[in-house]
């Protein structure tokens, strides 16, 4: 088998029988599978077995019960079960013509990249299928935020935003991957460093039926820019933001109890430092701490930070408050977020670093914060 072509299909029928014909025809000088992953609450996969038992080129289907991630899920599904490492992933209504998958696997086969992506954004290519001055757009709003937010990963695609790609397989870590709605390509290319190319291509209008992109396609979009970008930051924000309450009750406590303010700021301090590093070490790092060094030198390093900030930071505030004439709530605000960052950074890059093979270079250690900032941080 050369290439597997992922087809993710949710109430297609009337576009199946062409999709597979076109792309047999197309395909006819490789070996080629087709495998529908399909949501359908249509009669597309009985329309799917009776095209298989008569097509030129093996085609699976794979019909959930319980779809899980959406078309993202689906395709994720497909990529496990694909027999071929090289895999197509197209839509099924022919707005992908299925005449450009030999240019995607020739793309491919010239060896220097891990994925090929089929562009609107690029040379020949063109939107033109869209419907509507609205969807073209949003489109290209999104395309254009989405390439700030990871101007490193994305520097060599123009359309992550397509839902017409390759990939081989075994550059890719199928278990990182949390896909939620339409965007695969993005949560492919944010998690790990690819080696991208690309072809032109015009998306044309859809055969049969229905968009099913939606508002609420929209809000996974977003959600999941917000967690590939900063998972790992936001779970670390939270702990901390926590930790700010948890310091305030214990001075109210303390204080309340009869204890000098200063003594009881001082307890809260460290108490709330040990405990975020217990959280942190729980839900933030977790999966890093059995490379980097023991418990006891993490935990050195980690409250030797957090108390050097408190100590530089107040001097600093007064340094921008004083002589710069910075508003006393600007200088807080200011240095709040130059420390959060910092912390995040230190945690990242040093306290949780690998015993072995610390970033040598200033490459290494952007890509090592660009890998862990865009790690799928649950809480
Ligand atoms: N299995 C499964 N599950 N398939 C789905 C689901 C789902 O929940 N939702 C949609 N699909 C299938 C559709 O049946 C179709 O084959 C394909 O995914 C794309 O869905 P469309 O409804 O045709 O989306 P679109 O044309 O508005 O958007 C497409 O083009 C955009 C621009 O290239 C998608 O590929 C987008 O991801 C892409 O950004
Ligand atoms: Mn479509």
């Amino acid at each position: 088998m050369d290439l597997t072509v992922i087809v993710p299909t949710y109430n297609e029928s009337l576009n199946v029988a062409e999709l597979v014909r076109r792309i047999t025809a197309a395909t006819s000088h490789f070996q080629t599978e087709i495998i529908f992953v399909d949501d359908s609450s249509d009669d597309t996969p009985d329309v799917v077995r009776r095209v298989a038992s008569s097509a030129g080129v093996p085609v699976r289907l794979l019909h959930r019960e319980t779809p899980v991630g959406g078309l993202g899920g689906a395709v994720l599904a497909g990529l496990r079960m694909a027999q071929s490492d090289v895999c197509v992933v197209m839509d099924g209504d022919l707005q992908h013509p299925p005449e450009d998958i030999p240019r995607l696997y020739e793309r491919y086969l010239s060896d220097d990249c891990d994925v090929v992506v089929a562009s609107r954004y690029t040379g020949q290519g063109s939107a033109d299928g869209l419907a509507g001055a609205v969807r073209t757009f949003v489109s290209r709003a999104s395309t254009l935020l989405t390439k700030a937010m990871f101007p490193l990963r994305l520097r060599n695609c123009s359309d992550p935003m397509t839902g017409f790609f390759l990939v081989d397989r075994r550059r890719i870590d199928l278990e990182t991957l949390r896909p939620r709605g339409f965007k695969i390509l993005l949560e492919l290319l944010a998690r790990q460093p690819l080696r991208v190319a690309e072809i032109s291509f015009a998306f044309a209008d859809r055969l049969a039926g229905d968009s099913k992109a939606s508002f609420r396609q929209g809000i996974f979009f977003l959600t999941q820019l917000a967690a590939l970008r900063f998972g790992k930051m936001s779970a670390f924000a939270l702990i901390g933001a926590f930790g700010a309450l948890l310091n305030i009750a214990i001075v109210w406590a303390l204080t309340g109890a009869g204890v000098g303010y200063i003594f009881a700021a001082i307890i809260a301090a460290e108490t709330t430092i040990v405990g975020n590093f217990l959280l942190q070490e729980r839900f933030v790092f977790g999966e890093m701490r059995d490379q980097a060094s023991g418990a006891w030198s993490r935990f050195g390093k980690s409250f030797a930070f957090n108390n050097a900030e408190a100590v530089i930071r107040i001097p600093i505030l007064a340094l921008m408050v004083e002589t710069w004439h910075f508003s006393a709530v600007v200088a807080t605000a200011i240095t709040l977020a130059v420390a959060f960052l910092a912390r995040f950074m230190f945690h990242s890059l040093v306290v949780y670093a690998p015993k072995d093979g610390r970033a040598a270079t200033r490459q290494r250690t952007l890509d090592a914060l660009d890998a862990q900032v865009a790690r799928p941080g649950e809480l």
